[in-house]
């Protein structure tokens, strides 16, 4: 079953975009967030949530590691 890791996520520029894509057979965006400079979010990979996107400048902060996103 799904670990339920968390991950971090810091916007290093304004209108980064935290896509969460659901988990199952059928694999498709349920959800958009947007952050804003200097903005930090925090979520986990749940029953609903099996993959995530970023799109944009962000630092990305997971159990495998820490990841600069251009
Ligand atoms: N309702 C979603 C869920 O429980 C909320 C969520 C959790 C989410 N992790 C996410 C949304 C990551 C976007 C990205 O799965």
């Amino acid at each position: 079953m799904e670990s339920n890791d968390f991950f971090v996520i810091k916007a290093l520029e304004d209108g980064v975009n935290v896509i969460g894509l659901t988990r199952g057979t059928d694999t498709r965006f349920h959800h958009s967030e947007k952050l804003d400079e200097n903005e930090v979010m925090i979520a986990q990979f749940t029953e609903h949530t099996s993959a995530v996107k970023v799109r944009g400048k962000a630092v990305i902060q997971t159990s495998h590691g820490e990841m600069y996103n251009d």
